[in-house]
């Protein structure tokens, strides 16, 4: 071998999931290598980055007024330029090993109604950072192929992607997208709804970091084993300013969960009734696929197998699907060239 070795000299072509909530970047021939929340904390005296991902996870709830901790993307659309192209140059920057020569292809996954403006904001930050070339693929296709959901049977295949600020209901047929929706209702939502109990129940107020662990630890959506669990909680009381000891209870938190969760079973149930029969005879049989870290809360697929009336199943590690199926297509660009966006 010479000075330099191959992968080296061409550096590594990268897979991304750019989420609204977490960003996964699998390198080609490696594998995921990085996964971290996606979070910019900055100085907003003098503009300067302070961390990034998981360092600015830690800093939440406990900076000085003058930083600032920011999600730079939306529903999976960049909403901050400046910040986003900050956060991705961290990560890559993170990723990268060694020198090389040229730049990595880089091939990311964005929301299926994604406008021709939000692909070039994407397309444009990703340049900027230090990608060549940048190929899109619409995320339910490739949280499907992820999910190892078979796009190209000759039977329909419903999946359902529960993220953070959106859920993407899609239809698959013969390898190509034959139905698709858009909901609101998704993880953010449910931790909305949990600081609104608490809030109305207990006057009490918690950081962002706590409601994700109370929501991961006694949230439900059905009656599971976990529904008699009690959880110790340190909030802040909005009367005294001061810490008090709570213990949150799992089953009124279930019940005030149930709203924005009937919503969901209600905008499955409604993608369900715009389908052609032809669709809707497999999918009944079938059922539907959930993933996204959204579909993690306990007791989901029961409910929504419950209000739905047909057989819903959460795939294996919801979190990863999406970023692996984008590392799919990444290693096997040729077998998948038609599922990218144009
Ligand atoms: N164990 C859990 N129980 C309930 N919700 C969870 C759990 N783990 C993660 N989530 C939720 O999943 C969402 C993030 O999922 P993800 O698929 O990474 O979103 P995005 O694609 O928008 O980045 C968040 O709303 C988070 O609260
Ligand atoms: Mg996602």
């Amino acid at each position: 071998m010479g000075l330099f070795s191959l992968p080296a000299l061409f550096g590594k072509h990268i897979a991304m999931d750019l989420g609204s909530a977490n960003t996964l970047i699998h390198l080609r021939g490696e594998g995921i290598v990085l996964n971290e929340p996606s979070l910019i904390a900055w100085n907003i005296w003098d503009k300067k980055v302070v961390a990034v991902g998981s360092e600015a996870q830690a800093l939440l709830g406990r900076t000085p007024q003058h930083i600032e901790i920011i999600r730079p993307l939306k529903g999976g659309i960049i909403a901050d330029f400046t910040m986003a192209k900050a956060m991705i140059r961290h990560f890559f920057k993170k990723v990268k090993k060694g020198y090389a020569l040229l730049k990595p292809t880089v091939l990311i996954s964005t929301p299926s109604d994604i406008s021709a403006i939000g692909k070039k904001a994407i397309r444009e930050t990703i340049v900027k950072v230090g990608g060549s070339r940048v190929q899109l693929i619409a995320e339910p296709i490739a949280s499907a192929i992820g999910a190892e959901l078979d796009i190209r049977a000759n039977h329909a295949r419903m999946l359902v992607n529960i993220g953070s600020g959106t859920t993407e209901i899609a239809v698959f047929f013969h390898g190509s997208t034959a139905y698709s929706d858009l909901l609101k209702q998704a993880g953010d939502e449910i931790t909305e709804t949990l600081n609104r109990y608490l809030l109305e129940e207990h006057n009490a107020k918690i950081g962002e970091v706590t409601a994700e662990k109370c929501k991961a630890t006694i949230g439900s959506a059905w009656d599971s084993p976990k529904i008699d669990m009690t959880m110790p909680l340190t909030v802040k009381d909005l009367d005294t300013g001061t810490p008090k000891e709570l213990q949150i209870a799992a089953q009124p938190l279930r019940q005030a969960l149930q709203e924005p969760l009937h919503e969901l079973a209600r905008g499955i149930n409604t993608a369900l009734d715009n389908l052609p029969e032809t669709l809707l005879v497999d999918i009944r049989n079938d059922g539907l696929l959930l993933c996204g870290g959204g579909s993690l809360l306990h007791g989901l697929e029961t409910m929504l197998s419950q209000e739905c009336q047909l057989p819903c199943l959460r795939c294996n590690d919801p979190l990863l699907n999406t970023v692996r199926g984008c590392g799919i297509v990444l290693e096997n660009t040729k077998q998948y060239r038609s599922f990218l966006l144009p």
